[in-house]
């Protein structure tokens, strides 16, 4: 059973729904993101670090309130904060994460305008397991988006989100096939 983890629009979230995936529950750091919007028929829950005293009891809330809906794998679909040590340790090897670059190459929150200030003629969309570091991890799929003449950030993430809605549901499948 999948949990999924979301801070933005979602449409990474409405993919591996609409591939079938064993979604089961699905948690923000943010109330307002309107990817929790898109949900109608699933247990849905916001953790926000102001409620909390620290990152670690946030993540050892959603944690627990994750493994209480009967998740066993997490994928981070568009989630902007990075995990701590106990929430990963709750799921071993069991995190997910897609990213709109080819790591190792351009990790961190703003990826695509970074590929785009650095001049590169290939971006691309990662899904790989989640580690401490900051989008690092074994990699699972990869593919190439070719950045085009008077591309703009908002132009080639919609480019590279299309790749995205492919490959995450693939990756999340093999994944799950192989446990
Ligand atoms: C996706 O492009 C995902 O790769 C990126 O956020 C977007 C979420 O879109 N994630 C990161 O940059 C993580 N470092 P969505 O909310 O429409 O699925």
């Amino acid at each position: 059973m999948i949990g999924v983890l979301v801070s933005g629009t979602g449409t990474n979230l409405q993919a591996l729904i609409e591939a079938k995936l064993p979604v089961r529950a699905v948690a923000s750091n943010k109330q307002s993101a309107p990817a929790l919007a898109r949900i109608r028929d699933l247990p849905t829950a916001s953790f926000e670090l102001r409620d909390f005293e620290s990152r670690e009891q946030r993540d050892a809330a959603m944690g627990e309130w994750l493994l209480a809906q009967g998740v066993e794998v997490v994928v981070l679909a568009g989630y902007m904060h990075i995990l701590t040590p106990g929430f990963l340790a709750l799921f071993p090897q069991r995190v997910l994460n897609v990213h709109p670059s080819l790591l190792p190459g351009f990790p961190g929150a703003h990826a695509v305008a970074d590929q785009l200030a650095a001049g590169v003629r290939e971006a691309g969309a990662t899904v790989h397991v989640v580690d401490e570091g900051v989008d690092s991890g074994p990699i699972l799929l990869q593919e190439r988006v070719p950045v085009l003449p008077g591309d703009t950030e908002d132009s080639l993430h919609a480019r590279i989100k299309e790749v995205e809605h492919r490959l995450l549901p693939l990756a999340v499948e093999e994944f799950l096939c192989a446990r």
